[in-house]
């Protein structure tokens, strides 16, 4: 799915591998220690990791005044090979000269596409998942690029946000889409989109991946099916079971796939990898979860699993199982679980607990 470069890097005899890790802020500091614990139990599966601690987020700016320091992406583009990222906790409210660092992040290395594989764990390990989706996020544009305006008309405050779509990101992102539906057992791939009111932008969208297969017809293999983003996530809901490969815009696929976390128990157990042609980070699809931030609590899976996510991009398949199957007996066993499953687990005990069975 990435470009062979990313995979030939991967299969070519390295030495070690150095992984950038920014935990940023809430519980990014206690969840990435433990995907960088789950990665150290690998052994020789992979080149030695080399773990480079980096900054950004909230706190930083609190201190520093900048939210993503320039060393932070120069190391990330001139030393690491990939990336974990953790949470910020970004103010609901504007604050002047702050701006979000995982989705200036996400621009300055062009990780155009965040893959959020969504996946329940079967009571019995022969038995199919009963959710088992990807989410195909186009992560560089739409809402979030972030041009907003406040004017004041006749009748008080207006406010505008730009919406981007371009036919580039789109097509490239639909790529990856059917890149990975391909590569599945069901070979289905359904487009999120609301072109049925933004005819323009969400239509280009639609349109731009319809095109895909007329150009390439290795995707003919793929059954392509369209979807409004709202009756979507009624059907998620409903018939999770209908969903293979999802792809949508930026701002639909990070609620879809925040809403396809309640189907799998957790927030806590949804990673998700940044990936681009050239580098690929790692990350949960949760937030930093002030309101369990400091207790040692918050459940550990989503970036474990991340790390083996961005593994798996990377080449290492067989590492990636090695986490994914420690991770799944820990949660099918049942025994140590965070309290968001239902357990009363510490952050700790959970990654132990995988560690060892890695
Ligand atoms: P959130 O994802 O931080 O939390 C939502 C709920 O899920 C909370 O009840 C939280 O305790 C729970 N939760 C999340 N991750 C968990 C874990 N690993 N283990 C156990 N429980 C977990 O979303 P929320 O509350 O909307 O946002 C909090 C802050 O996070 C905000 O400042 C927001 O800007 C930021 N945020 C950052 C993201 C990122 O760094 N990519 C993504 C989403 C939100
Ligand atoms: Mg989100």
């Amino acid at each position: 799915m990435l470009r062979t470069s990313m995979r030939t890097m991967a299969t070519a005899a390295r030495k070690s591998l150095t992984i950038g890790l920014i935990p940023a802020d809430g519980i990014g500091k206690e969840v990435i220690p433990a995907a960088r614990t789950a990665i150290e139990a690998l052994g020789s599966d992979i080149p030695t990791p080399k773990f480079v601690d980096l900054i950004a987020g909230f706190e930083t700016f609190t201190r520093t005044g900048v939210a993503l320091p320039e060393e932070t992406v120069e190391v990330l583009k001139n030393d690491c090979d990939c990336a974990l990222f953790g949470s910020v906790s970004s103010p609901s409210k504007k604050v002047v000269g702050y701006s979000s660092p995982i989705v200036a992040l996400r621009k300055i290395l062009d990780l155009y596409a965040n893959i959020r594989p969504v996946v329940s764990v079967s009571p019995n390990p022969n038995e199919p998942s009963k959710v088992d989706m990807i989410v195909v996020r186009e992560n560089t544009e739409c809402l979030y690029v972030k041009q907003e305006q406040l004017t004041v008309g006749e009748h008080g405050k207006e406010a505008r946000a730009t919406r981007l779509i371009t036919e580039r990101a789109s097509t490239r992102i639909g790529k990856m889409a059917f890149e990975l539906a391909l590569a599945r057992p069901r070979k289905h791939l359904t487009v999120i989109h609301k072109s049925n009111v933004l005819s323009v932008t969400d239509g280009l969208f639609r349109e731009s991946i319809r095109a895909i297969p007329l150009q390439d017809t290795r995707f003919e293999a793929v059954t392509v099916a369209e979807q409004l983003v709202d009756s979507a996530v009624y059907r998620l809901f409903r018939e999770p079971q209908i969903y293979d490969v999802m792809v949508a815009p930026n701002l639909y696929g990070d609620i879809l796939s925040d809403a396809a976390a309640a189907l799998v128990g957790s927030l806590g157990v949804v990673p998700s990898v940044n990936a681009g042609d050239e580098f690929v980070m790692g990350e949960p699809v949760h937030g930093s979860a002030p309101d369990i931030f400091g207790q040692g609590i918050a459940n550990p899976v989503a970036s474990i699993r991340s790390a083996a996510l961005m593994l798996r991009h990377l080449g290492y398949i067989e590492a990636a199982k090695r986490i994914d199957n420690a991770v799944d007996s820990v949660l099918r066993e049942g025994q140590l679980l965070t309290p968001d499953l239902g357990g009363t687990a510490k952050t700790r005990e959970v990654t132990e607990a995988i560690a060892k069975r890695i």
